[in-house]
């Protein structure tokens, strides 16, 4: 009965009525890219990981979590967009593929691990364009201290060193302050051991920025990188920070971080320990380190791409010439139960794959009389390895609408 089975890295789960994983989804499971040597995003985890000699480097945690580990023991709220069938990937009502790689901070914390960076593929429904895609790696940083006075001796010392490094750089830094009252301290936090901790996780993260991105990301010779802090809100730290680069004369973010929660140190039952949590978004560190253009790219298997990488070095990738595009329309009457624009991407991608470049709501109408209402998106059609033929691409939207007709009893296509 293979239909009432998702299989998932040889290992086999009922299907249920949250189940909405899809095939094209299944397959890039086991691709493991942040596990190979010569692929930029192996690389970028070797050189992070470089930086940081004394934490463990976990890269092997399987993406099946559960809906506990990635939601509920870090605190999100029952309401959290991010739980919603519409955001996240369901084998079924147990289990999920990890959304961040935050779902793993509890057990590894729980393994008595006090430093540590931990690699891996993500999944969230999203989007269809150049910078989105379904899978994606992240790599999650921590480290906790001992609430004793030998915790707050080895902060002082540590901060004390990594501020020595940044005054000599050629960096600049926009700063805000460690703890506010709209960025707080937690109530069982002194927030002057909260500074310190916020304080450490800078110098941090900016000794490791100034590492990765030093001298690279400035087109101007001389010019000074550029570091801005921003508050944020994550519902597992506080404070919450997230953090920009200025890369081609924009703003990128690059990461979020922030004081853990002491209800997860709890959780993972670390007594007496204060600490800190990053999670770093490596497609996006890549496409800026390497110039790559696409986020389709990362998933080629076209030497043209995968040769132009060498373990241990970042040099600007040579595009190879782009193809044309191929834009095809479809309109179709919404189904009564409605349909979110994720779940128009998802099924276009199962049914077009990596050929799809780009998908744009470019009308929506609402019949006056009947109030049914009808959605047209505009589908870019684009290989990245060669050109397609019109009837190809033609070969492949029928796919779509043949797909659609599925889910949409009316349908016009023009
Ligand atoms: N998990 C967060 C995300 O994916 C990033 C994060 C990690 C924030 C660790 C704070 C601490 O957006």
């Amino acid at each position: 009965l293979p239909d009432e089975v998702v299989t998932v890295l040889g290992e086999q789960y009922p299907k249920d009525a949250k189940t909405n994983i899809t095939s094209s989804i299944l397959s890039k499971v086991s691709r493991k890219l942040h596990l190979q040597p010569s692929h930029p995003i192996g690389i970028l985890r070797s050189l992070i990981e470089a930086h940081y000699p004394s934490f463990t480097a976990l890269s092997n945690f399987s993406p099946v979590v559960t809906p506990a580990m990635n939601f509920d023991d870090l605190s999100f709220p029952l309401d959290h967009p991010g739980r919603s069938l519409t955001d996240s990937y369901y084998i079924n009502a147990h289990r999920m593929l990890r959304t961040h790689t935050s779902a793993h901070e509890v057990e590894t914390f729980a393994k008595g691990i006090r430093q540590w960076l931990l690699t891996a593929d993500v999944y969230r429904r999203d989007e269809i364009d150049g910078s989105h895609y379904p899978v994606f790696h992240q790599m999650e940083g921590a480290r906790i201290f001992s609430h004793d006075p030998s915790g707050i001796r080895e902060l002082e010392e540590d901060n004390a060193r990594l501020a020595a490094r940044l005054a000599k750089a050629n960096i600049v830094i926009e700063d805000i302050p460690h703890v506010t009252a709209t960025n707080p301290a937690q109530p069982s936090h002194d927030p002057r051991h909260a500074e310190l901790v916020a304080l450490n996780l800078k110098l941090s993260l900016n000794s490791l920025i100034l590492d990765i991105f030093g001298g690279r990301a400035n087109a101007g010779e001389g010019e000074p990188l550029r570091v801005r802090w921003i508050e944020a809100y994550f519902p597992f730290t506080s404070p919450s920070f997230e953090v920009e680069v200025m890369f081609g004369g924009k703003w990128l973010e690059i990461l979020g971080c922030g004081v853990v929660l002491q209800s997860t140190l709890d959780k993972a039952k670390v007594p007496n320990s204060i600490g800190w949590a990053f999670g770093l978004g490596l497609e996006r560190i890549a496409m800026i380190l390497y110039s790559i253009p696409d986020i389709r790219l990362f998933w080629s298997e076209d030497p043209r791409f995968l040769s132009q990488f060498t373990p241990g070095q970042i040099k600007t990738f040579k595009p190879f010439s782009k193809y044309p595009a191929c834009y095809k329309d479809v309109s179709f009457w919404l189904p009564d139960q409605a349909m979110h624009e994720n779940d128009f991407c998802d099924l276009v991608r199962d049914a077009a794959g990596d050929f799809v470049e780009d998908v744009k709501l470019v009308d929506a109408f609402t019949h006056p009389k009947t109030k049914r209402n009808s959605q047209c998106f505009r589908i870019n059609y684009r290989s990245m390895d060669r050109s397609l033929s019109n009837d190809e691409a033609n070969a492949l939207h029928a796919q779509v609408v043949s797909r659609l007709k599925n889910v949409c009893v009316y349908l016009l296509v023009r």
